[in-house]
C-alpha cells in the first residue's frame, strides 16, 4: 500500500531527526500555532502556502485545472480549501493504518501533532461528500517531504474528482445511460486501452456492495477517465491512426477505495503513471454521512501532466517569477515552452559523519538545502556512504548541484550558500563534517 506520487520516489532512508530551531509558535498563513515535538514545517514551505499556482491566471497549472474542469462541466469545481488539515482528515477518516509510512514526520509536514499540510486532495473527500456534493472536482496544492531533482518538489498540485450516486435502481440506471454514451464516444476515438477486470480476487468488491453495482461504477470510472485522457493527451500523442493514444489500467491499492486502479499513459516510449482511483469504500461514505450512496474517486498530479503537455523540463520552473517564463503562457492555451539559456551548473560535495544518536533523514537534509538555497538547488544526490569498520560510525557524501534557472551564479555566491549548508548541518543536526 502506498501513496501515488506523481513520480516514483528513489529515496534513501537514513534515520529520523527533526530540524532544531523552532520557537514556541509558528506563523502559517497569518495565523499563529503552537509548536511541539512533531513540528517540522520549514520556512521555504511556509512561503509557498499563499501562492496557489493553480489559481494564477495564465499559469500552466491553472490552464490545466480549467481544462480538466471543462471536461466535467456538470461537476462542482472547488479550489479554495485550506491546506491545513488534521491527521484525522488526511489519514484516519480514509482508513489509513496507524503504521502507514505517510504519517511519519520524515514524509509529511506537521505544524504540530494536531495539524499538518495535506499530503493529497483526498484529505477533503469526507468533508466534501458530507456537504452534499455528489459530483465534484477539487484542485489544490499538496505537500510531501521529498528529495531534490528536476521532477520532485515538496509542493505539487492535484485534482481530485468524485461522483457518488444513490445505490438503487435510479442511480444505477443513470450510470448505465452514462456508460452507453461514453462507450460510443470512445469507440469513435483513436485510443487503445489495456484494461484489467473491474473486480478480481486481488481487487475485490466491498462486502457491503452488490458486485453488479460495483461493476457498473468501476466501468463508469474507467470510461470517464479514458475520455479525460483523450481530452488531455489526444491532440498531442495519438492524433493519427498510426499513433493512437495508449492508456493502460493497473490494479492498485488505496486504503479508502476498492477495487482500486492506477492509470498510465504511453508517452515518448515510456509508460507514465498519471493517476490513482477506485470505488470509494463504505467506511469513507459512512464517515461522510452518505451511507446510501455508491461511487468513485480519482486523484491526479498536475505537474507531471503539465510537464509533458508544455514540454517544461524542470519542476522548479512552475515556481519561477521570471517574465521569460511567465510571459510565455496564456490562460486556456497549451503551448510549447521555449527554454531560455541554461546557466552553468556548480557541483559541490559535502561529506559528514552522521550523529550517532539521532541520525539524519535524507528528507531533513533536503529541506535544509532548500531553506538555504531555495530553487537554486537543482539536484541533491547521495554519491557515497560507508560504515567505519572499527567505530561503526556511518559517513555519507551528498553532491549538491547549484544552478539558477534565471541567471548566472558567481563563485562567491555558491561558496557562501554551500558554507551555509555546512554550518546549518552542524548547528541543526550536530553532524561532523569530514
Ligand atoms: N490520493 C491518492 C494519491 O495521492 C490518489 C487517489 C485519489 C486514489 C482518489 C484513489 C482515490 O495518490
Amino acid at each position: 500500500m502506498r501513496f501515488l506520487r506523481s513520480i516514483p520516489c528513489r529515496g534513501v532512508r537514513l534515520y529520523t531527526s527533526l530540524p532544531a530551531g523552532h520557537g514556541k509558535h509558528v506563523t502559517v498563513l497569518g495565523e499563529q500555532y503552537p509548536t511541539d515535538s512533531m513540528t517540522n514545517i520549514s520556512p521555504t514551505i511556509i512561503s509557498k502556502l499563499p501562492l496557489r499556482l493553480h489559481t494564477q491566471p495564465s499559469h500552466p497549472l491553472s490552464t490545466l485545472r480549467a481544462l480538466i474542469e471543462s471536461h466535467f462541466p456538470s461537476y462542482a469545481h472547488l479550489s479554495s480549501l485550506s491546506p491545513l488539515v488534521t491527521p484525522h482528515q488526511n489519514f484516519d477518516l480514509l482508513s489509513f493504518p496507524q503504521d502507514h509510512p505517510g504519517r511519519s514526520v520524515t514524509d509529511s509536514y506537521y505544524i504540530n501533532k494536531d495539524l499538518m499540510l495535506r499530503t493529497h486532495t483526498s484529505a477533503h473527500e469526507v468533508e466534501v461528500f458530507g456537504r452534499g456534493e455528489t459530483k465534484w472536482l477539487l484542485t489544490a496544492d499538496v505537500y510531501r517531504r521529498d528529495e531534490i531533482d528536476g521532477s520532485h518538489y515538496p509542493v505539487f498540485h492535484q485534482t481530485e474528482g468524485a461522483r457518488i450516486l444513490s445505490a438503487d435502481q435510479t442511480g444505477m440506471q443513470e450510470v448505465e445511460e452514462d456508460n452507453a454514451r461514453l462507450t460510443a464516444h470512445l469507440e469513435r476515438s483513436n485510443i487503445i486501452i489495456e484494461d484489467v477486470p473491474h473486480l478480481s480476487p486481488t481487487n475485490p468488491c466491498q462486502p457491503a456492495h452488490d458486485p453488479k453495482h460495483t461493476e457498473l461504477i468501476a466501468k463508469n470510472l474507467k470510461l470517464s477517465l479514458n475520455s479525460l485522457m483523450l481530452q488531455l493527451f489526444g491532440g498531442h500523442v495519438g492524433s493519427t491512426a498510426e499513433d493512437p493514444l495508449r492508456v493502460r489500467w493497473i490494479e492498485a491499492t488505496f486504503p479508502w477505495t476498492t477495487p482500486s486502479f492506477e492509470v498510465e499513459v504511453f508517452f515518448r516510449g515510456k509508460w507514465l503513471e498519471i493517476l490513482g482511483c477506485g470505488v470509494v469504500r463504505q467506511a469513507t461514505l459512512d464517515n461522510s454521512n452518505v451511507s446510501n450512496k455508491l461511487g468513485w474517486a480519482f486523484g491526479l498530479g498536475l505537474e507531471r501532466i503539465a510537464m509533458i503537455l508544455y514540454s517544461i523540463p524542470d519542476i522548479r520552473l512552475f515556481w519561477s517569477q521570471d517574465e521569460r517564463f511567465l510571459s510565455q503562457f496564456k490562460q486556456g492555451e497549451i503551448s510549447t515552452f521555449k527554454p531560455y539559456s541554461r546557466y552553468p551548473a556548480c557541483f559541490k560535495d559535502v561529506s559528514f559523519w552522521l550523529p550517532e544518536t539521532s541520525g539524519l533523514h535524507e528528507n531533513d537534509f533536503c529541506d535544509l538545502v532548500r531553506d538555504v538555497a531555495g530553487d537554486i538547488a537543482e539536484d541533491v544526490k547521495m554519491i557515497d556512504s560507508f560504515t567505519h569498520p572499527k567505530t561503526n560510525r556511518k559517513s555519507v557524501c551528498y553532491r549538491i548541484n547549484y544552478r539558477s534557472m534565471d541567471r548566472s551564479l558567481s563563485n562567491d555566491e555558491t561558496n557562501t550558500l554551500h558554507a551555509q549548508v555546512l554550518s546549518q548541518l552542524q548547528d541543526q543536526f550536530g553532524v561532523e563534517i569530514r
